[in-house]
């Protein structure tokens, strides 16, 4: 008998079907009003690492993010890499929550941000990160710039969709970064030269990415145990969103509202697609109210289908 078991793919399979190792990157960009907002990412790797006229990265994304609206209409970002301490992870946590806007994230930020070295404007960076990437969005390849078009779409953007740079599907982004400039503290880059040692590396954590509803998981440097950091619970919107959204939602379906005390949780981004998404399993199930009984019957057989 094999020593394996099949795991079923299923949607953010990184994340929900394996146990998939990621880099923390806290990525700087411009909003409209010029300032610097900061959002959490892992999804971000080397693309063109040899033989081409440039070296780049590859982020994917949420399309309706800040930092994907802004890369669409400013083409530049700086990919900060964290150190490994609690306080910073948190913060980047709380920074990774969908659907604020970049002053409510910015208000209370605890990373000091000062300025990069590349030319022309660009967002601050981190003055805390052990390495940042300051980038610049290669918008030529696949016509990447007709996404600019959907700037401000947030609801999702209709097909058709390009395969790897620019809007890939309704919620999705990736994006191309040419690498202007990569910066380091002293000590680590006078190690990279110097051949490495064991004692050479800077503390970095392991992501793990986003489980169970309401935890983000990672490896602290020198762990022997992965350490989770739960999403705040001020995070969580009020009934009232909840009652707004569903009340105009394109269905026959009434959501009560102790149904939609239960929907609280749910991201701003994500919450017109999630309702209408239980809306579609209720009429299938002939049930026309949604009540608390029926939310969690719903809920069953929406993780039943995952
Ligand atoms: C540690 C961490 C890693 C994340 N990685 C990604 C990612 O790779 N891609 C993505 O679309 N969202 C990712 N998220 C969720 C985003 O941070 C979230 O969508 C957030 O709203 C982005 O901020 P922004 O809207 O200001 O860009 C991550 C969140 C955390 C906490």
């Amino acid at each position: 008998m094999s020593k394996y078991k099949e795991v079923k793919v299923v949607d953010n399979f990184y994340q929900n079907s394996l146990f998939f190792p990621m880099p923390t990157v806290a990525i700087t960009t411009l909003d409209e009003k010029g300032m610097t907002t900061v959002g959490a990412y892992s999804l971000v790797f080397p693309y063109y690492i040899a033989g081409k006229d440039y070296y780049a990265m590859i982020l994917e994304c949420r399309n309706s993010s800040n930092t994907a609206q802004n890369i669409l209409r400013t083409g530049k970002c700086a990919l900060n890499f964290i150190k490994d301490d609690r306080k910073s992870f948190k913060e980047l946590v709380r920074l990774g929550f969908p659907g604020k806007t970049p002053d409510e994230k910015m208000k209370d930020c605890k990373f000091n941000l000062i300025k990069g070295e590349a030319e022309g404007e660009r967002p601050l960076i981190l003055e805390d990160a052990y390495q940042v990437i300051e980038c610049t969005w290669d918008d030529q390849l696949e016509d990447g710039f007709k996404a600019k078009e959907h700037i401000g779409e947030l609801e999702g953007v209709q097909p058709p969709y390009n395969n790897f740079n620019g809007i890939t599907s309704k919620f999705g982004c990736h994006f191309i970064l040419k690498i202007d400039k990569i910066l380091m503290i002293d000590k680590y880059a006078e190690n990279l030269k110097e051949g490495l040692k064991r004692n050479s590396f800077p503390k970095v954590p392991v992501d793990y990415g986003y489980h169970d509803s309401k935890n983000f998981w990672y490896m602290r440097f020198g762990g022997h145990r992965p350490v989770c950091e739960p999403i705040a619970a001020t995070n969580n919107g009020t009934v009232e969103t909840v009652m707004y959204c569903a009340e105009r939602l394109d269905t026959k379906v009434k959501f009560t509202k102790e149904a939609c005390e239960m929907y609280t949780k749910i991201p701003r981004p994500f919450m017109k697609a999630a309702l209408t998404q239980i809306a579609q399993i209720a009429e299938q199930n002939g049930i026309m109210i949604i009540d608390k009984e029926a939310a969690i019957k719903i809920a069953e057989l929406r993780k039943k289908s995952k």
